[in-house]
């Protein structure tokens, strides 16, 4: 059984599109735990306060350390063992497929959504293993990022989605390592004079085959160099 474990101070966001999401709607049969906490839960306080100024006079209000530290200490608790932490954070590794699969090769993953201006980094001393980032830019809140996380490494887990070749065929996969993917096409045939590639009617798997890998490789070269 994989567990995914998820700390936040808006579970709901989480929990509302885990539960309408169509990959995650197939998750019923399948042997994966996703489940959220509410980070107010682990409060030292009566007023469940869990964030207070920074030192240092700057603005902003950054997570307590404590009320992250129980958390993680209650999933271990609930698990029975610690789980993989990670903290999604702006300042982290950036999520690509070698750390997807370094993530998936671990059953027990708790990961941390921070607000604010963050979280006390002596939480991450203490508990955290990765810090993840979806990218070079800022959103409000982890609970995206997770999202984005989640669904990245559900994809992965056999069963999830319908036709697991389409997986080793998107821009990334087994098929396109580095590469993107290059263009797809449905009916019909013509659209305002644009025209489906002539090699994509043919019914030659080898020829269709160098195409995409050509195509592929032209792409990657006009948009994504750094690949
Ligand atoms: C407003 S951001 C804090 C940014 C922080 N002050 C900094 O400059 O690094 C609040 C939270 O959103 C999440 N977050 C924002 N951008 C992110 C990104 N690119 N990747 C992952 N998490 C992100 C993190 O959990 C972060 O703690």
């Amino acid at each position: 059984m994989k567990n995914i474990d998820i700390v936040s101070l808006f579970p709901e966001i989480i929990d509302l599109y885990i539960k309408n999401s169509p990959i995650t709607k197939s998750l019923d049969d399948k042997d994966l735990l996703i489940s959220t906490h509410q980070l107010r839960n682990f409060s030292l306080d009566k007023h469940k306060r869990v964030d207070d100024k920074q030192y240092g006079g700057d603005p902003g209000m950054v997570l307590m350390a404590e009320p992250l530290i129980k958390s993680i200490d209650h999933i271990s608790e609930l698990r029975g063992s610690k789980p993989l932490t990670i903290l999604m954070s702006p300042q982290g590794k950036k999520l690509d497929p070698k750390l997807l699969s370094e993530i998936l090769e671990r059953d027990f993953i708790a990961v941390i959504c921070g607000r604010y201006e963050g979280v006390d980094e002596r939480f991450i001393e203490e508990k955290v293993d990765i810090e993840v980032s979806i990218g070079d830019f800022i959103v409000s809140g982890g609970e995206l990022p997770s999202l984005i996380l989640i669904e990245s490494l559900l994809r992965f887990l056999p069963g999830i989605i319908g036709n697991e070749m389409s997986l080793d065929n998107d821009s990334f996969g087994i098929n396109f390592q580095n590469l993107l993917k290059g263009p797809v096409y449905t009916r019909p045939k013509i659209i305002n004079g644009r025209e489906v590639p002539e090699i994509l009617l043919s019914g030659d798997p080898k020829k269709i085959s160098k195409w995409r890998e050509n195509i592929s490789k032209k792409r990657t070269q006009e948009r994504r160099k750094d690949l």
